[in-house]
């Protein structure tokens, strides 16, 4: 006999929802952490001033005023991280290839899916079915086929022609989605960042729009102030950032970055100065640290000349293959 349950065709309707949706749960920041130069109004973000060796860089302030905001400094800075890609551009990504798909042949596609998913189920169905006879169990299968093939074909087929194939994000989930991805660490772990941008002038024609997505942003540098009186309980109480390791207060530098296309320009030495005094003025920091790949000569060549030396004495622990360096400012 014939055995359509409603669990088969809850399935198949769940299977369809699934596949509309296509997509995962995106975390939101309700309540952010910020470092204590958040809280003392001074600034999230800075970066060079216009440097002779590379005319097109300029100083910006990022106020954190647009934290979080669609078009502000920190959503350039994860554009940047993402391939110079803004949130916009990877919306428009997602819908000109939804456009791509002629709904016809797009349509008979998903009808060919739910047509072959019918017929594994009318399959199995005859094969476990418990008919005597071999046309009885034929029957069940091709029932099952019938019914639950036709209506996965139907909904496949309506979904693929409907342009349901080929998901494509709001605004507000692509926001969120590069900020997790790319600059969660300056929202939740109160990090500080510093960031270099071309003229706006250049940004839109340097190197054929290469930095477009990102309004013109080529580097950035995060960092951390660790051990610091200035350092504030988060929400939960929990004093945050405590190293005894290095036990005065100190700035711990990473995610340095420059663009490929702008290197041996003194975007890297421009940034670190603006951190170094940023450190200096705005913290009672008596360090720079960070972690290097001991392989990394340049950015080791980098920090060499910038001041940091090699720290031989702590035998601190550093990820497998690192070198730990430590400059001391103040
Ligand atoms: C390392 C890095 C940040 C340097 O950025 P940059 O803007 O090219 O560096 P600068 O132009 O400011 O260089 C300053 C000094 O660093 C040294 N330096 C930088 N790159 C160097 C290289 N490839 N070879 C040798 N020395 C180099 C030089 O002493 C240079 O001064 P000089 O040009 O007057 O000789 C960049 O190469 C980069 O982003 N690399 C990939 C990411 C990375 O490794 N980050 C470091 C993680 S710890």
């Amino acid at each position: 006999m014939v055995k359509i349950t409603w669990l088969r065709l809850g399935a198949v309707v769940a299977f369809q929802k699934k596949w509309n949706t296509a997509a995962f749960s995106v975390p939101t920041f309700t309540k952010l952490g910020h470092g204590p130069s958040v809280r003392e109004g001074t600034r999230l973000y800075a970066a060079g001033k216009t440097t002779s060796q590379f005319p097109d860089i300029s100083c910006v302030i990022i106020d954190p005023k647009t934290y979080g905001t669609v078009n502000d400094q920190v959503m350039d800075v994860a554009s940047y991280r993402n391939g110079r890609t803004s949130p916009e551009q990877m919306i428009a990504a997602q819908r000109a290839k939804r456009d791509s798909f002629d709904p016809t042949a797009s349509a008979l596609e998903g009808v060919k899916i739910g047509l072959g998913i019918g017929a594994a189920i009318g399959i199995f169905t005859a094969i476990g079915d418990d008919a005597d006879s071999i046309q009885g169990k034929i029957m069940a299968g091709v029932q099952n086929f019938a019914v639950i093939g036709g209506v996965t074909a139907g909904l496949l087929g309506y979904n693929n022609y409907s342009g349901n194939r080929v998901y494509v994000m709001e605004m507000k989930e692509a926001v969120n989605r590069l900020t997790v991805d790319f600059v969660a660490s300056l929202k939740i772990s109160q990090d500080i960042g510093f960031a270099a941008y071309l003229e706006p002038k250049y940004a839109l024609t340097f190197k054929n729009g290469r930095f477009d997505g990102c309004n013109g942003l080529v580097a950035t540098v995060d960092c951390q102030l660790r051990n610091s009186k200035f350092n504030v309980p988060l929400e939960n109480g929990v004093m945050p950032k405590e190293y005894p390791e290095v036990p005065s207060p100190h700035v711990h530098v990473k995610n340095m970055d420059v663009d490929e296309t702008v290197r041996r320009r003194g975007i890297a030495k421009k940034l670190l100065n603006n951190l170094e005094e940023w450190a200096r003025t705005s913290t009672d920091a008596k360090l720079l640290t960070l972690e290097v790949r001991a392989d990394n000569t340049s950015a080791l060549a980098l920090y060499e000349q910038f001041g940091f030396k090699k720290d031989a004495e702590t035998k601190r622990k550093t990820r497998a293959g690192c070198l730990f360096m430590v400059k001391e400012i103040n």
